[in-house]
């Protein structure tokens, strides 16, 4: 019966298009979570590690209601796997989520849609308890046939067993700016051990500069039913595009040793600001191919301020650095 009612409702987030449709079906999504779950989640299990924070239990079990972010990652997550299935199909599909929080939101609800016999899936997280919830909802949901395997282990040191060879991997461990959450560090440890041709989602993060004033900057704040798209938002008229400071993508840590730092080039602070007043962040997310969040789309693409030109008046560069060695941070240097 459970298995029947999220499969209805997987499908409707599939063939969603206009942002309502998005909305309402995502809205249902968390429901049936938070219809079936039997335990309640744990807030007191935020876990420090070097490379960001792990949400808590609950913390991490909230981001269903992100509710563009859930819809378009299970979208692009359906368009990668249904193009595996149709390249190699005589072949069983390896997939690792890495840190599944306990609804394993990005996962679970697919699996009714592809063949049992050809899907195994390592589940990992650094939450037992987000672990056990998702033992719980396999079962409760019946998804017992499929080749689950959950591992309680920190996704930063993990090192993937040699007979499982992956083709997908997943993980969404981000706040926006790349900021607190351990997703570079993770992605990094990850991505390192993929086969070339596995995919990675997200494919691509995008993380520009630019000048503009941050309290007109469209964001998405409390109330997540009045979540926008990108189409329907007032972009703020006077910010400057200043460069795109990095892509995190594989060629990103093919590139990059075990670098935990990266350093943007000096940029020039306008004399006159009064229009765009802050130095501030903008990331886009490129999910899988055309599926895409934008600008204030999710919590995790949200705009943030670093600093107020106001604050820094005597200098006339400006140099960015991020740093992941604990947890991910922005800072600057003056000229
Ligand atoms: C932002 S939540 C997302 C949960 C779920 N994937 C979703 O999309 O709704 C991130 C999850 O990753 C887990 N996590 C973060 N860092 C981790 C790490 N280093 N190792 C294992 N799990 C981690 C957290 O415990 C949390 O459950």
């Amino acid at each position: 019966m459970y298995k029947q009612e999220l499969t209805i409702i997987v499908k409707s987030i599939i063939d969603s298009n206009t942002v309502s449709e998005q909305l309402e079906s995502a809205q249902q999504l968390s429901c049936f979570y938070k219809n079936i779950i039997s335990c309640t989640h744990s807030d007191d299990n935020e876990t420090l590690v070097n490379g960001g924070v792990a949400l808590s239990s609950s913390g991490a079990a909230d981001c269903v209601d992100d509710y563009l972010r859930t819809v378009s990652f299970i979208k692009g997550i359906h368009k990668a796997l249904t193009r595996l299935f149709i390249n190699s199909p005589e072949k069983s599909i390896n997939i690792l989520y890495a840190g599944c929080g306990p609804y394993a939101t990005l996962i679970l609800p697919l699996l009714p849609l592809f063949d049992k016999g050809r899907i195994s899936v390592v589940l990992i997280d650094i939450n037992r308890s987000s672990l056990e919830s998702v033992q719980n909802l396999v079962s409760t949901i019946g998804l017992e046939d499929y080749n689950l395997q959950m591992i309680e282990t920190n996704a930063i040191t993990y090192k993937i067993p040699d007979d499982f060879k992956v083709d997908l991997a997943i993980s969404e461990t981000m706040h926006y700016a790349l900021t607190r959450e351990p997703q570079i560090a993770i992605s990094g440890n990850i991505i390192k051990q993929l086969p070339c041709e596995a995919i990675f989602i997200p494919q691509e993060i995008r993380i520009d500069l630019a000048y503009t004033f941050f309290d007109y900057e469209q964001s998405l704040r409390v109330n997540v039913n009045e979540v926008k798209g990108y189409k329907e938002m007032q972009p703020y008229p006077h910010k400057v595009f200043v460069d795109r400071l990095f892509t995190i993508n594989k060629e990103h840590f093919e590139r990059e040793n075990s670098n935990s730092r990266i350093e943007s080039t000096f940029y020039t602070l306008p004399d006159i600001f009064e229009n765009y007043p802050d130095v501030c962040l903008f990331t886009e997310i490129k999910i899988f191919e055309d599926i895409e969040l934008q600008t204030a789309e999710s919590y995790i693409t949200n705009p943030y301020c670093l600093v107020s030109m106001y604050g820094i008046k005597d200098y006339s560069e400006i140099k960015l650095v991020y740093d992941f060695s604990e947890i991910p941070k922005w800072s600057y240097q003056l000229k």
